[in-house]
């Protein structure tokens, strides 16, 4: 039986990954607890990590190996959602380790490093292949790299590999990406790089390229000529939680568009690749990106839209407005939703906005790409009224419920003939059942087999913060007057519809926002809704 997709796509890869001890710095962190180790362990679980494996953790804390074998165990026991089974769990405790210190101490921390993947590839008799995980905050990727590398331990020699997974962000603006990948490239190759996106790693995401290249039926009308424009939306009902520290300093426009949003735009819009080899498909991507024109000042202002959430209600419980929120400035200006008019610069995309958005504190969770066709060119059904005359739109549902949607027009039984809107849903629940998966498996295995497909390059990291830059130059010479404005728990600010309603266009929200009274703006970061769930000025 197919129980799951990841299992489908994995499965047929025929592969299992090479040999291998997997370093990772910042191994007490969360992404490690929630979502690295469940991904080994769903990964070990369908037969796809070899024997000779071992797993070095590396962090500041001073651990000893038995301690981090136990978090280990209780980190795999809390998080996997398929198990535990004892025999894996003592499989892994067999072959993990740690070492703890100062990322600064090149001696004692790198030296001891050094001294334990010695031995454990000795071990368990494990060629030197190495993939050092790199879960720190970036301005340590550079420093770090440059250790393993001093310490002969990111050469590729005699047939082994060294390969470096980077988490995002992958620098704060193209100045820092680029000197990131400077410094970088002096210590390591490109080849050697894998620039992590988990969005990548999502299994809707990565049906973008079957659904448009593996089909016969969408490709030919994917394009200007009968598309009317694209929307994607990735929101969160959640907010900042405990990141307000890194959170305040990034905002919604780095931390979602440079690496995610842009993705999916690239995945949307990219022409066929001549093959799905790495570069073939990142090649067509990056073309993408350059083809977004940078914003003008001009452009800024009418097609960017930033905002911040204040209080506001979700699921019947108050929650509390960002300026409210732990290790968040209490006067904060930074932005928690952002929405952008891109324009895509090519034969295939000219006049065709991809309007894109994504925020805190949203009405709900859902990412989605909206495929919006143009109106039929002659209307036939003159006693339909305007209101359902239906366009035909396709919905590609990333999460949470992972689907495609058809949305036609179809005849009302009766004697007259009128028409009305109808949905046709392939849902992957449904055909492939639940998925065990974090979203991560399919990066590390990827990363054991050496395919850089899903990851970024050098040049497409540059391009996409070429196109963020533009407009956080214009934000940070105008800082915002009207913050916050938007009640938490609905679509946004009211500027985001405007800029739609500018083009005569409305954004597809899964879920209308909840009705309320009319109420005015309260003190100390305190918005209420207005008739409509938007913030009343
Ligand atoms: C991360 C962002 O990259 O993606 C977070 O830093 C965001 O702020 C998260 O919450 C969203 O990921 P997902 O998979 O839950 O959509």
């Amino acid at each position: 039986m197919i129980n799951s997709e990841f299992n489908l796509s994995m499965a047929e890869t025929k592969k299992i990954a090479e040999p291998c001890v997997m370093v990772i710095f910042g191994a007490t962190g969360d992404l490690t607890k929630r979502k690295l180790l469940p991904a080994l362990y769903n990964l070990a679980k369908e037969d796809f990590l070899p024997h000779k494996f071992a797993i070095i953790g590396v962090g500041r804390q001073e651990l000893t190996t038995q301690d981090f074998r136990q978090q280990v165990n209780d980190h795999l026991r809390e998080f996997i959602t398929d198990g535990p089974d004892e025999k894996l769990l003592k499989w892994f405790d067999e072959r993990t380790y740690y070492t703890g210190g100062d990322f600064d101490d090149d001696r004692k921390l790198f030296g001891d490093l050094k001294d334990l993947m010695g031995q454990v590839t000795a071990e368990h008799q494990i060629p030197e292949n190495y993939f050092y995980y790199l879960a720190t905050p970036p301005d340590l990727f550079a420093k770090v790299t440059s250790k393993i590398v001093r310490h002969g331990l990111g050469k590729e020699e005699n047939g082994n590999w060294r390969r470096f997974i980077y988490e995002k962000p992958f620098g704060r603006d193209l100045e820092s990406a680029k000197r990131l990948n400077a410094d970088l490239l002096k210590l390591v190759k490109e080849r050697q790089i894998y620039r992590i996106d988990h969005y990548l790693g999502k299994e809707t995401v990565q049906n973008i390229l079957v659904f448009r290249f593996g089909n016969s039926i969408f490709e030919p009308i994917w394009n200007r000529n009968f598309i009317d424009h694209i929307q994607i939306t990735v929101a969160e009902k959640l907010g900042v939680e405990q990141r307000g520290g890194y959170y305040d300093s990034a905002g919604a426009l780095r931390d979602m568009v440079p690496n995610h949003i842009l993705q999916l735009v690239t995945l949307t819009a990219m022409e066929p690749p001549v093959s799905f080899e790495a570069d073939s498909v990142r090649d067509e991507q990056a073309k993408i990106l350059q083809a977004i024109q940078p914003f003008s000042p001009a452009d800024v202002l009418s097609r960017a839209v930033r905002g911040q959430y204040g209080e506001g209600v979700e699921d019947g419980r108050t929650v509390p407005a960002y300026r409210g929120e732990d290790k968040v400035a209490p006067q904060s200006n930074t932005e928690t939703f952002a929405a952008l008019k891109l324009c895509i610069d090519n034969w295939r995309w000219a006049d065709i906005p991809f309007y894109v958005r994504t925020g805190k504190r949203m009405a709900t969770k859902h990412s989605t790409i909206v495929i919006q066709f143009k109106r039929a060119p002659f209307v036939l059904f003159r006693d339909t009224s305007i209101e359902k005359l239906t366009t035909n739109r396709i919905v590609l549902h990333i999460q949470p419920d992972e689907g495609i949607t058809l949305h036609f027009g179809a005849k009302i039984p009766g004697p007259i003939v009128n028409m009305g809107p109808v949905d046709m849903d392939f849902n992957y629940l449904d055909h492939f059942g639940d998925q065990v998966s974090t979203g991560y498996e399919r990066l590390l295995f990827d990363c054991m087999i050496g395919d850089a497909t899903l990851f970024q390059r050098a040049d497409m990291v540059e391009a996409s913060w070429r196109i963020v830059d533009s407009v956080l130059d214009v934000w940070r010479a105008l800082p915002p007057r009207d913050f916050p404005d938007y009640a938490a728990g609905t679509w946004g600010p009211p500027d985001s519809d405007r800029m739609l309603e500018a083009d005569g266009r409305t954004w597809k929200n899964l879920i209308e926002e909840p009705k309320t009274e009319e109420c005015e703006k309260g003190e100390g970061g305190k918005v209420e809704k207005g008739k409509s769930g938007k913030v009343k000025k």
